[in-house]
């Protein structure tokens, strides 16, 4: 997390022209805004800001205007099932006849290379660190292992890998804090209540316990990827508790969905409850410590061991700052008290299901 926070500038950037455009189009004219289409332009813009210190202007035009969430979008719908019944693949993208796939990366490649070409001509104009200079100087010192395929392949992973994810989190978090009022209430009363400046800042919020709960619990009931994340058994097999034997060579894997709603994380696991993550009254402090260490090594969000998230902590600084300064500066409600949500929390949330109306608090 100390290394993440060099990159914070980039960050502000991107919240401060995020709440222009809130201003502009919702809190200013009543406006209802589809919060889950902006806090999407928002995260794409983010880490395309944070990668290459230049946004993808989302933003800006308040649209997809060049298509590329709506592409990534199709690419990932396919990726789902594809995921859990590999064999289609061969039929459908694999196909040698006649390819039926989603939309290729192809854009997202471009885009990269661009960017690098644009950086390799001119200086970082900004002058906040972004992850472009950080891979360069890893080029520079280790040119046998890195070359400039290398880096475009690290740039896509960045921006394919983090922008959805994100958004995904940020809208669970928003989603859930509004559908609950009583957190909605506690969680407002500590942002308004600590003084914090314009976007928030990480060694402001990092000690504000409620928030920090509210996003656990959106991530434990919300994880970004829910796919189950797989691992190939090694050599000699392996020994389950239970006494059953797995061969070696035998693909396995745990969905972070499913491990994120085990008991470990105390009762009632289907339902948003960020005081689980809280000492309870009368609760010794060891007992609390030893069930909050026990909670955190159980969450699945951004999976374990070797190949666990690189990014998790970026992400974190990223939804953290934004919901503690949307909440901060925003009373926020959903349009109308009757408004059905489509859809419960146990499925994920879609875009179109988070219409909110903004004031801006004086
Ligand atoms: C809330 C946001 C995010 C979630 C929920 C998430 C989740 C995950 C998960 C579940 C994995 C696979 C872990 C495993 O198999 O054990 C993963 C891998 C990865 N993530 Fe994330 N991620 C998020 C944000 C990001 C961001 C912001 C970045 C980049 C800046 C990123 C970069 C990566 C990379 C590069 C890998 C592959 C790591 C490897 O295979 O060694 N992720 N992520």
């Amino acid at each position: 997390m100390s290394k993440v926070q060099d990159v914070e500038g980039n960050v502000d950037a991107t919240i401060n022209l995020f709440f222009e455009k809130l201003r502009e189009r919702f809190s200013s004219t009543g406006e209802v805004c589809e919060m889950s289409d902006w806090i999407n332009f928002f995260a794409w813009d983010v880490m395309s800001q944070l990668t290459f210190s230049q946004n993808l202007g989302i933003l800006d035009a308040g649209s997809d205007y060049k298509g590329f969430l709506g592409r990534s979008a199709q690419t990932l719908d396919y990726f789902a099932p594809i995921c859990q019944i590999p064999i289609l693949d061969m039929f459908f993208d694999k196909n040698p006849i006649m390819r039926i796939g989603p939309p290729t990366f192809v854009w997202a490649n471009i885009f990269s290379v661009e960017q690098l070409q644009k950086r390799y001509q001119e200086a970082n104009p900004t002058g906040h660190a972004d992850f472009l200079s950080k891979f360069l100087e890893a080029k520079k010192k280790n040119p046998d292992l890195i070359d400039d395929n290398t880096v475009i392949l690290y740039l896509l992973s960045n921006v394919l890998a983090g922008s959805d994810s994100t958004a995904s989190t940020i809208c669970a978090a928003i989603y859930h804090v509004l559908k609950n009022p009583a957190v909605h209430k506690r969680l407002c009363d500590e942002l308004r209540g600590a003084n914090l400046s314009m976007p928030a800042q990480w060694k402001e919020i990092q000690g504000l316990k409620y928030l920090e709960a509210v996003m656990r619990e959106a991530m434990r009931l919300n994880p970004g990827v829910g796919l189950i994340l797989e691992r190939v058994v090694p050599k000699g097999g392996f020994q389950l508790p239970d006494g059953r034997f797995v061969p070696e060579g035998t693909v396995v894997g745990m969905n972070p969905w499913v491990i994120n709603r085990c008991d470990v994380f105390g009762a009632d696991t289907d339902s948003f409850v960020p005081e689980r993550w809280l000492q309870r009254p009368g609760e010794a402090d060891d007992a609390y410590h030893a069930r909050f260490t026990k909670m955190k090594a159980t969450d699945f969000t951004f999976g374990a061991g070797s190949r666990a998230c690189l990014g998790q902590y970026l992400s974190q600084l990223e939804s953290y700052k934004l919901i503690a300064t949307l909440f901060r500066t925003f009373d926020m409600e959903l349009p109308r008290q009757e408004h059905e949500w489509q859809l419960t929390n146990k499925w994920f949330i879609r875009q179109k299901d988070i219409p909110v109306r903004l004031v801006e608090r004086v």
